[in-house]
């Protein structure tokens, strides 16, 4: 009866779509271990190293210590531990907002968010090239929504000029592209926000803890944070945690305590995991100098693979696609990659667009300089095998 899910699962092998996992052992640093083999990371999405640091390790052992390692219950029921507060608050501050609201991921909060606010009346728009969770979101909210071309605010602009008819207009976008690394239009979507009289919501996924001078995200690089009226982000990335929240105002965090499903249906967040988050804040206060060391290593390594002459289209950030096209070759390019030593994911569709499977490069601040060196020969020595280039 369930023979279908074999024929679909050939049909993926033949178009080089089909993914397995792959099993690293210990935790996200420079390198790791994939099949007994230790290999150099460049993949992973913790670009301040901070998955592995002691003071983020401390306070969630401590945090098991006084709390135990389960918050038992939805934070409506008896789930919210102080500790939830604490952090909202210190989240509030960072993005300059009233307040925020954990969500217990990224995933969870686009959803919850974008299909609490938007109905049946309204209008989304949304960038083509946005994170799967906020194209769910969309789906789920019963709202219209309109894709625009990656970035094209031209064809943003003849799309809201048609949107007079709907209750309430929502701009949603990717602050960095998860699988470009280019950074959102910011100024530009503020001011068609206005003029349309849109609400603008920003997911800061992997801008939190990297871009703006407090490693505050989209917004503060713009200087733009209070033209963002729903700033989502995680802790699974730059913050090497786990969750995710929306800062915004006391009205939004209340409305989404009442009516978001994904907030409200959960169990709370461990307490190892908050206290995890309230400490990756702190250091993201403490020590700049981690942020200022990754953008030095990004700044190396992209001049770098410029050099080689590979396509990294219009990244601007620690995130660094080198175009590939064809899914097959890409995957090819990255099992080669492996046997030099060097992990480096390939991503495919419907990750991204038919013929624009890449591989997808991510910097970490942890990345000493000779191990940056050591996977552009690495990349060098595959992509004139393989004719990338
Ligand atoms: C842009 C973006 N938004 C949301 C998410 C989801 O976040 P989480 O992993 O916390 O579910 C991701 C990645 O996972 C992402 O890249």
């Amino acid at each position: 009866m369930m023979d279908f899910l074999n024929e679909q699962l050939e049909s993926l092998k033949k178009a080089g779509l089909y993914r397995a996992l792959k099993s690293l052992r210990g935790p996200q640093t420079a390198t790791t271990i994939i099949d007994e083999k230790r290999v150099l990371q460049f993949s992973s999405n913790n670009y301040l190293g901070l998955a592995d640091h002691p003071r983020l390790k401390a306070a969630a052992q401590e945090a098991i210590n006084n709390y135990g390692s389960g918050s038992g219950a939805s934070r409506l029921i008896c789930g919210n531990l102080e500790l939830n507060e604490k952090l909202e608050g210190k989240i509030a501050k960072l993005k300059k907002k009233e307040n925020a609201l954990l969500f217990n991921t990224g995933y969870m909060a686009n959803i919850g968010i974008i299909s609490t606010l938007m109905g049946e009346e309204d209008v989304i728009f949304s960038d083509e090239f946005n994170h799967a969770s906020i194209i769910d979101g969309c789906m789920m909210s019963k709202a219209q929504t309109r894709v625009y071309p990656h970035k094209d605010m031209d064809a943003l602009e003849d799309l809201l000029k048609e949107s007079k008819q709907f209750k309430h207009r929502l701009i949603v976008t990717d602050g960095i592209f998860s699988m470009d690394g280019d950074i959102v239009s910011l100024p530009e979507l503020v001011s068609l926000a206005k003029q349309y009289e849109c609400m603008l919501m920003v997911d800061d996924a992997h801008a939190t803890g990297v871009l703006g001078a407090n490693g505050g995200g989209t917004g503060e690089h713009f200087s733009l944070e209070d033209k963002i009226d729903i700033s989502m982000g995680t802790f699974g990335k730059a913050l090497g945690g786990f969750g995710a929240f929306v800062a915004g105002s006391h009205m939004l965090r209340e409305f989404l305590i009442n009516r978001a499903r994904t907030f409200i249906f959960t169990t709370g967040l461990p307490p190892a995991v908050i206290a995890s988050g309230i400490a990756a804040l702190e250091l993201l206060e403490m020590e700049p100098e981690i942020r200022a060391k990754l953008w030095e290593n990004v700044g190396f390594f992209k001049n770098g693979i410029k050099e080689l002459g590979f396509d990294t289209l219009n990244s601007e950030t620690q995130i660094i696609p080198v175009l590939v096209g064809d899914a097959s070759l890409t995957m090819q390019m990255g099992e080669m990659l492996l046997k030099e030593g060097v992990f480096i994911q390939g991503i495919r569709p419907p990750a991204v667009a038919q013929g624009s499977s890449r591989l997808r490069i991510t910097i970490m601040a942890t990345h000493a300089r000779g191990e940056l060196e050591f996977a552009l020969k690495a990349l060098e020595k595959v992509g004139k095998s393989l004719g990338v280039i």
